[in-house]
């Protein structure tokens, strides 16, 4: 048996990147999946492959940035599919600016999709766990900016230092109840959120990739792996977690020595 058959997933930003590849991967595991995504077009392209593949599911063109949206994407994945076991919180922006750069309105596109719009996806979804009484479990896509700030994205790493609290807290409030939270947190991993800098060209690229002990930038598929792990049945003793998919580089010294050798 498959590991998500009989079960339900959200995923928040499918419509590219790693919640693409997330989508991708628990269809292939059997759930049925809600795909959303702000971008019409990508998110009906990601239930596309979906289907193509064999898979279930439905998309759901949304802005996880209102709280409105938040709720009626539970409500609408729970009238199509009668139940909701996994919501993985992906969907997330980033704006390339340091503090005395950001403007009010940075800050709240930053804040209202990182981070507002995760935790109230969360509340949604742990409220209709409460009301299946079945739990559940969320997985947050958080950064290596969780434990490390970066020069120049300085409100980007507000929102994934955040997100990291959030999913401590949530599996704090939760967990007793079966529901699990907890947050995989990426290295540099190839997709359009990062394609401008990456482009700049080959050097970067290598200069990049050797920051991670591995030696290489990771792929969206790799990133999608875990996440599966942690919402399925297999981490049924893993709450509050983060879990570092970085290619090692948070690991400790070799990133710098990457660089340097
Ligand atoms: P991406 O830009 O390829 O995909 C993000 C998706 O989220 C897009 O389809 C976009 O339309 C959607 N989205 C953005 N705001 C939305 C909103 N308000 N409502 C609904 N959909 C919305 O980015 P990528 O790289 O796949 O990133 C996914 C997550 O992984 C993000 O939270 C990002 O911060 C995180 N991450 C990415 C890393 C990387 O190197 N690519 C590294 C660490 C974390």
């Amino acid at each position: 048996m498959k590991r998500f058959e009989g079960k339900v997933a959200i995923v928040t930003g499918a419509g590219s990147g790693i919640g693409r590849a997330t989508a991708l991967r628990l269809a292939g595991e059997g759930a049925r999946v809600v795909v959303v995504d702000w971008n019409e077009q990508t998110g009906a392209e990601t239930l596309d492959l979906l289907t193509q593949v064999g898979g279930d599911g439905m998309f759901l063109h949304r802005d996880i940035s209102k709280v409105a949206d938040t709720e009626s994407i539970v409500a609408d994945t729970v009238a199509r599919f009668g139940q909701l076991n996994v919501l993985v919180n992906n969907a997330g922006i980033i704006i390339e600016k340091n503090a005395v750069d950001t403007t009010e309105a940075d800050w709240d596109q930053l804040i209202g999709v990182n981070l507002k719009g995760a935790f109230f996806c969360a509340k949604n979804a742990i409220l209709q766990f409460r009301r299946q009484g079945t739990g559940g479990s969320i997985v947050n896509v958080a950064s290596i900016n969780t434990y490390y700030a970066e020069g120049g994205i300085a409100v980007y790493c507000i929102t994934k230092g955040g997100l990291g609290q959030l999913t401590r807290a949530l599996a704090m409030d939760h967990s007793a109840e079966g529901i699990r939270v907890n947050a995989v947190c990426p290295g540099w991993i190839e997709t359009p959120l990062n394609k401008n800098f990456l482009a700049i060209g080959p050097h970067i690229r290598e200069q990049v990739g050797r920051m991670h002990a591995i030696g290489r930038i990771g792929q969206p598929e790799e990133v999608a792996t875990a996440v599966s792990y942690l919402a399925s049945d297999e981490a049924s003793f893993i709450t509050g977690a983060l879990l570092a998919v970085d290619g090692g580089i948070t690991a400790g010294l070799a990133p710098t020595l990457g660089v340097v050798l």
